[in-house]
C-alpha cells in the first residue's frame, strides 16, 4: 500500500505549528458516552487517506466503508482511494471489528465502539458490524479543516447508547411517502445513530403495503400508492445495511377505514367504505366479534410476519372510540353473552386474539397506550403517546415500553422542547429494574401535513436532538449547545441528500414564479407554521390539498428568529455586546425594506396573497426595531406613548396569519422594554 508520506508529513508539520493545541471534539451529535482529548498531533486527512480492516469483515461493513469514503470525498473535495483491501498497518483508518453481530439488526445488539485517533492513525474497534457503523459516523463528524487542510484531533472515544430503542416513525398512510423519501431518511437516522424505523403502514387514509393473500386491501385501499413486497424487502435490506431495524405497524381495530374499502365485511357497520380524505379520528373499526376478522388477520399477519424479519410487530390500537360497536346489536349481544362490560374490555378481548395470532407467527406484540390493561400479558410492549406516566405505569406492571409523547415532531414544536423530554426523567418513580424496561423512544412523523417534498423539513434537524436524548448520557442537556451542533448537523444531513433546507428554495421560487426570493427568505426565516393542532383548526383541508404554500415553506425552529433572539439578548445584557447594535440595525433595515416590498408583491400574487399581511408586519417589525435602537433619550420614540403603541402593534403582529406566526415577538418585546428603560433613564 503506497502512502505519500512526504505529503502527510509536511501537512502534519504545518498543522502542528498552528493548531496542535486546538482540540475540537465538541461538534459531535449525539455526544458520545466518553470523550478524552489527546494532546498529540492531529491525524491529517489528505488524498492519501485510506481505510482498511484488521478484524472481521463482510459485505455490510465494506459497503459502509465505501459510503463513508464517498461522504468524506464530498466533504473534503479530495480524491480518495476507494480500496479497503490494503494493509491495515499502513491505513489511516483501521476498522477492527470482532464479528458480524446480527445480519438483520436486533433489539439489544451490542452497538458499542471505541475510536482512538493519534497522529499516525485512527483505530475503530467494535464487537459487531453495527458498532462499527456507529463509530464510522462519529469518525466522519470528527473531520475538521483549517488553513493547512483537513484533520482529526487526537482523541479516545468510548461510546455506547443509553437506550437500545431509538426510533423514527414515519406515517406513510395519510400522505404516501415513496421509497426515495424512506431511504434518505434511513441515511439520516444512521447519521445520528438511530436504530428503529417504525413504518406506520395502514390508516383510515391508506393501506400502503401489498398483500398477495388479500390484494383488495392494498389495491382498493391505497389509490395505487403502496409498497410492493419487493420494495418492502428493499427497504428492510437498506435499513439493515445501516444497522436499523424495521418495525411495521398495522393499525387495528380502529384507524381502519382503508382496510374496509376492499373488505367491508370485516367492519362493525355494513359499509360501503371509502378511503378517508379528512384528518382526524373516525368510526370505522374491525368487528371483534366476527370470526372472519381473525381468519383474515391470521393469514395477513402471517404473510407480514414472513416479510418483516424483526421480532416486533406493532398493532396500533389507538383512538378506537367504539361508536360502530355501540350501534351494532350483534356486537352488543356478544358482549352481553360473554360478560364483556364495555368497549375497552371488548378491545382487550380483540387484542388477546391478535396476540395469539402474532405469537403463532413468532412475533412480539407492540401497541399504543390504549392496549394496556391490567390483564395484558407482560410480553406485550407498550408504546406511549400519552405520557411518561403511562410508560412508567406499564413498566411497573412488568411491560417493556417506548416513549413517543414529547417526540411528536409533526406538531412543529422547537427542538428544545423535545430535547428535554427524557424517557426516564431524573425524578422517575421507577426502581432500577423497572427503568431497564423503558427501552427508549421514537420521534413520530404523522403525515397529515407533509408531502414527499416537505417531510424532511419536519423531521430534520429536530430529530437529531431526540436522537441525542436517546443515545447520550442523561446529563447532556445544554439547549444552547444542542442548537449550535444542530446547525452543523443540518449541513451533514445535506451531504446525505436530505432536503430539509433545499426544498424551501424550490417552494419559494415556485410561489414567487421568480428566481428572486431574497425577500421571501427574509420572511420565512422569522415565521413558523402554527403549532400543535392549530393548522387544521385555522385552515381545514383534506388529505388531497397541495402542501406547497407559504406555511409549507416555513420551517419549525425558524433559524433567523433564533439568531435574532440571541442578538437581541446580547444587546440587552448588562455587559452589552457592542457588536450587537449594528447587527440589529442591519437586521431591522432588511426587515423594513423586504417587508415593504412583500406587502405589495404578495398582495399581487394569488398564491401568496393570503399572507400579504405578514409582509406588512415584517416591515413594521423593522420599523419598531429601528425606533427602539434610536432611543437615546432625545428622540420622540422615547415617549410612553411610543412604548404603548409599539407593544400594542407587536401583540397584533404576533397573531397568526395564513396559519403562520412570527416567532420574534418575545425578543422584540424584551428589546423594546430595555430601550425604553434606557430612554427613560437618560431623560
Ligand atoms: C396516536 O397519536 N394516536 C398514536
Amino acid at each position: 500500500m503506497k502512502r505519500t508520506l512526504s505529503g502527510s508529513l509536511v501537512f502534519i508539520l504545518l498543522l502542528s505549528i498552528g493548531v496542535s493545541a486546538q482540540v475540537k471534539h465538541t461538534d459531535l451529535m449525539p455526544i458520545p458516552a466518553s470523550v478524552e482529548s489527546g494532546d498529540g498531533l492531529p491525524l491529517g486527512i489528505t488524498k492519501s487517506f485510506s481505510v482498511a480492516f484488521a478484524g472481521h469483515t463482510d459485505d455490510r461493513l465494506k459497503a459502509a466503508a465505501g459510503r463513508m469514503i464517498e461522504r468524506l470525498q464530498r466533504q473534503t473535495v479530495l480524491e480518495l482511494s476507494r480500496s479497503t483491501s490494503g494493509d491495515p498497518a499502513a491505513a489511516s483508518l483501521v476498522i477492527d471489528c470482532k464479528g458480524p453481530g446480527s445480519a438483520v439488526p436486533k433489539l439489544g445488539e451490542d452497538e458499542s465502539y471505541t475510536l482512538t485517533v493519534t497522529a499516525s492513525r485512527a483505530v475503530l474497534a467494535a464487537p459487531t458490524v453495527t458498532g462499527a457503523l456507529r463509530g464510522i459516523e462519529t469518525f466522519l463528524q470528527l473531520v475538521q479543516g483549517n488553513r493547512y487542510g483537513f484533520f482529526v484531533s487526537p482523541v479516545v472515544i468510548k461510546d455506547s447508547p443509553r437506550f437500545p430503542w431509538r426510533g423514527l416513525m414515519i406515517d406513510v398512510a395519510r400522505h404516501f411517502q415513496p421509497i426515495p423519501v424512506i431511504k434518505r431518511n434511513l441515511d439520516a437516522m444512521a447519521a445520528v445513530k438511530m436504530n428503529v424505523f417504525h413504518w406506520h403502514l395502514t390508516e383510515d387514509q391508506g393501506f400502503r403495503v401489498e398483500s398477495k393473500k388479500f390484494p383488495r386491501l392494498h389495491t382498493l385501499g391505497s389509490d395505487g400508492n403502496f409498497f410492493t413486497q419487493e420494495e418492502v424487502k428493499e427497504i428492510i435490506a437498506y435499513a439493515a445495511e445501516r444497522g436499523i431495524r424495521v418495525v411495521p405497524e398495522f393499525d387495528m381495530p380502529g384507524h381502519a377505514t382503508a382496510w374496509l374499502v376492499g373488505h367491508p365485511e370485516l367492519g362493525s357497520a355494513p359499509g360501503p367504505y371509502e378511503i378517508e380524505r379528512q384528518p382526524g379520528i373516525f368510526e370505522p373499526a374491525l368487528d371483534p366479534t366476527n370470526e372472519e376478522v381473525y381468519k383474515l388477520l391470521d393469514v395477513f399477519l402471517g404473510e407480514m410476519a414472513a416479510l418483516f424479519p424483526d421480532a416486533y410487530m406493532h398493532i396500533g390500537g389507538d383512538e378506537n372510540e367504539g361508536k360502530q360497536w355501540d350501534r351494532n346489536p350483534e356486537i352488543q349481544a356478544f358482549m352481553q353473552k360473554n360478560g364483556i362490560k364495555d368497549n375497552h374490555a371488548l378491545q382487550a378481548y380483540f387484542n388477546k386474539r391478535v396476540l395469539a395470532i402474532l405469537k403463532k407467527h413468532g412475533k412480539i406484540m407492540m401497541g399504543w397506550d390504549e392496549i394496556f390493561v391490567p390483564e395484558l400479558p407482560k410480553d406485550v410492549v407498550i408504546h406511549s403517546w400519552r405520557g411518561q406516566e403511562a410508560l412508567a405505569a406499564a413498566a411497573q406492571k412488568g411491560h417493556l415500553g417506548v416513549l413517543s409523547n414529547g417526540y411528536y415532531i409533526d406538531l412543529i414544536q422547537p427542538a428544545s422542547d423535545h430535547y428535554l423530554v427524557d424517557p426516564v426523567p431524573s425524578d422517575s418513580p421507577l426502581t432500577a429494574d423497572e427503568k431497564k424496561r423503558v427501552l427508549g423512544g421514537e420521534a413520530t412523523m404523522w403525515s397529515e401535513w407533509v408531502s414527499p417534498e416537505t417531510i424532511d423539513s419536519r423531521i430534520w434537524p429536530r430529530t437529531a436532538a431526540i436522537a441525542e436524548r436517546l443515545w447520550s448520557p442523561a446529563d447532556v442537556r445544554d439547549v444552547k449547545d444542542m442548537y449550535r451542533r444542530l446547525d452543523i448537523m443540518e449541513v451533514r444531513l445535506e451531504n446525505l441528500g436530505l432536503m430539509h433546507r433545499s426544498y424551501q428554495n424550490t417552494l419559494l421560487r415556485r410561489l414567487a414564479g421568480s428566481l428572486d426570493i431574497a425577500d421571501l427568505k427574509t420572511l420565512v426565516s422569522v415565521i413558523e407554521p402554527v403549532k400543535l393542532y392549530q393548522r387544521y383548526q385555522q385552515r381545514p383541508q383534506t388529505m388531497l390539498a397541495p402542501l406547497t404554500g407559504l406555511i409549507d415553506a416555513a420551517r419549525p425552529d425558524a433559524e433567523g428568529a433564533r439568531r435574532f433572539s440571541y442578538l437581541a439578548d446580547a444587546f440587552i445584557a448588562e455587559d452589552q455586546d457592542k457588536t450587537a447594535k449594528p447587527l440589529l440595525r442591519m437586521t431591522f433595515e432588511r426587515w423594513q425594506t423586504d417587508g415593504t416590498r412583500l406587502a405589495v408583491t404578495m398582495n399581487e400574487n394569488p398564491a401568496l396573497k393570503e399572507g400579504a399581511q405578514l409582509g406588512a408586519d415584517l416591515r413594521d417589525l423593522g420599523k419598531i426595531g429601528l425606533e427602539a435602537l434610536a432611543n437615546d433619550g432625545s428622540s420622540a420614540s422615547a415617549s410612553k406613548e411610543w412604548y404603548a403603541a409599539a407593544i400594542a402593534r407587536l401583540e397584533e403582529i404576533g397573531k397568526p396569519k395564513a396559519a403562520c406566526e412570527f416567532v420574534v415577538i418575545e425578543a422584540m418585546k424584551r428589546l423594546v422594554n430595555k430601550t425604553s428603560k434606557i430612554a427613560v433613564a437618560a431623560q
